[in-house]
């Protein structure tokens, strides 16, 4: 079946807000977005009716519990969000015969690894935030296997909470920063990650099966420091950065050391060529100075 209505849920977090500018240019679709008090996700048992209510074509579910840090103690909350709605919503759309795709993250890996991990990698969360990302992916899959999983990392955006929001603030306020410079992932661009996505639909349209896990990340990889170094010299901004070790930054939660997410699956099956993060970087600090 064709897809034409597509129900998009989180639509004030960054990939959910970058998922409606992206639409725009979209016409063939008609998205609907629904933010938390339209569809909440910590009630799975509401979903039915609501999906029931909008029939689409297809759910892109970019809602998430995504405090990572205060995830290791409302374990309940972040396990409903992250993996029973998750589970939920990957059963409706079997029953409805409609496509699935939702999000996970690389902290379903253990983050000790010395190369990228692919699609087919191990699970070993490294925290529970991780744990419940991993277990939404799991359950869904198993109960619908058609369902498509979108793993990304250190995501920004214009839009929302973000690494890149922050540095530029605390940039700003401060004259000295020390920031986190032994662990190593993909930032990625919720822009670029909402175009993937709806590339994903335009695949399907042409016949094309998609399913199952994918990583998207934004090209190259680089430090929380090589990150911050970027922020700085491509918005113009004056601070003293050193780079300190992970230990000197204690978390409630563990980060990853390692966390570089192998892309090539989804660049081969969609046809694409994944712009750098700096590059993306730079078009979304631009962004923010003209906004
Ligand atoms: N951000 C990252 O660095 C990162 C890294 C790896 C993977 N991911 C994954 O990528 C996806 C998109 O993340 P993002 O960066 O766009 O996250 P985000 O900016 O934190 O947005 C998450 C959205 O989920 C909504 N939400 C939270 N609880 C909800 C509930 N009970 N019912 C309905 N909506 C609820 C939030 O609503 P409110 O606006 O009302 O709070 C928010 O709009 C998520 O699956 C996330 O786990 C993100």
């Amino acid at each position: 079946m064709a897809i034409h209505k597509v129900l998009v849920t989180g639509a004030n977090g960054q990939l959910g807000w970058e998922l409606a500018q992206a639409s725009k240019l979209f016409p063939q679709f008609e998205f609907v977005f629904v933010d938390r008090n339209a569809m909440d996700l910590s009630n799975p048992t509401e979903l039915e009716g609501i999906v029931t209510l909008f029939a689409p074509d297809a759910i892109i579910n970019t809602a998430a519990y995504t405090a990572v840090d205060k995830a290791e103690t409302e374990t309940l909350l972040a396990h409903t969000i992250n993996a029973d709605a998750v589970l939920t919503l990957a059963q409706i759309a079997k029953q409805k015969n409609i496509t699935f795709i939702t999000y996970s993250t690389d902290y379903v890996f253990n983050g000790n690894a010395t190369s990228p991990y692919l699609t087919d990698t191990a699970l070993e969360p490294v925290n529970f935030y991780g744990k419940t990302k991993a277990d939404g992916e799991l359950l869904a899959a198993k109960a619908n296997p058609n369902t498509i999983i979108i793993r990304t990392s250190w995501v920004f955006s214009s839009h929302g909470n973000n690494f890149v929001k922050t540095m530029m603030r605390l940039m700003k306020e401060r004259d000295a920063l020390n920031i986190v410079g032994d662990q190593k992932g993909r930032p990625t661009f919720a822009k670029d990650l909402a175009l993937a996505t709806i590339k994903i639909l335009e695949k399907i349209n042409t016949g094309k099966t998609i399913k199952g896990i994918y990583h998207y990340a934004n090209s190259g990889e680089t430090t929380w420091f090589g990150f911050a170094e970027k922020i700085k010299t491509l918005a113009n901004l004056e601070c003293d950065l050193t780079a300190i070790t992970s230990d000197k930054f204690p978390t409630p939660a563990k980060r990853p050391a390692y966390s570089v997410l192998d892309t090539q699956k989804i660049e081969k099956d969609l046809e694409i060529e994944i712009p750098s993060w700096e590059s993306a970087l730079k078009q979304c600090i631009y962004q923010l100075n003209n906004a």
